[in-house]
């Protein structure tokens, strides 16, 4: 799949006539909200997991030497918890642009810390977009966030805005909080 996913995510899901979308943040989404929301709570889905397998060519990163940020991850039973954003449809003109570099828009049931359930739209790089990296160890992503850099600044500054956002929202998440071990440490 193409790295520019503005187009695709443009004619995904007719929103026409909505008043209003529910958006499941899990990455950057958690600590840059740059766009107006009319409500945002703490939110779970269920079967995904948070990992920095994606690689970032225009924002953490470059083309020649992508930065690696937050995917989600297929895992049966695992719970991922973000922050739900109810927000206004034209609103995804703005972050489909924003996430262009390989997040498609998916539709996914969340549950709302108010224990509301209701279905929503979540931004995923699938294993089949070209700037998707993949799995390493932890230790490895630590080294290659640290030396990566790009248009949006320091890679080390969205793993460690992202791991102090989720500990202030009392979220545990192994993987971030132990690429954060290692990153300090570097
Ligand atoms: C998110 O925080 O939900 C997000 C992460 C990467 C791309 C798009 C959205």
């Amino acid at each position: 799949m193409s790295v520019d996913t503005t187009a695709l995510n443009r004619d995904r899901h007719d929103l026409s006539g909505r008043e209003d979308v529910w958006l499941f943040g899990y990455g950057s989404l958690i600590f840059k909200a740059d766009f107006p929301f009319l409500e945002s709570s703490p939110a779970t889905i269920v079967g995904w997991a948070r990992r920095f397998w994606q690689g970032s060519h225009d924002h953490r990163g470059t083309p020649e030497a992508p930065g690696r940020v937050a995917t989600l991850v297929r895992a049966p039973g695992a719970v991922c918890t973000g922050l739900g954003y109810r927000v206004s449809p034209d609103v995804f003109d703005h972050l489909d642009f924003r996430e262009k570099n390989g997040y498609l828009r998916f539709t996914t049931e969340m549950t709302l810390a108010d224990g509301r359930h209701c279905d929503g739209l979540v931004y995923i790089a699938t294993e089949d977009n070209q700037a998707y990296l993949g799995p390493a160890p932890e230790s490895e992503i630590a080294l290659h966030i640290a030396r990566s850099r790009g248009p949006s600044g320091d890679n080390a500054e969205y793993l460690l805005r992202l791991a102090n956002a989720l500990r202030e929202l009392d979220i545990d998440d192994k993987h971030v909080f132990e690429i954060e071990r290692y990153l300090r440490s570097c």
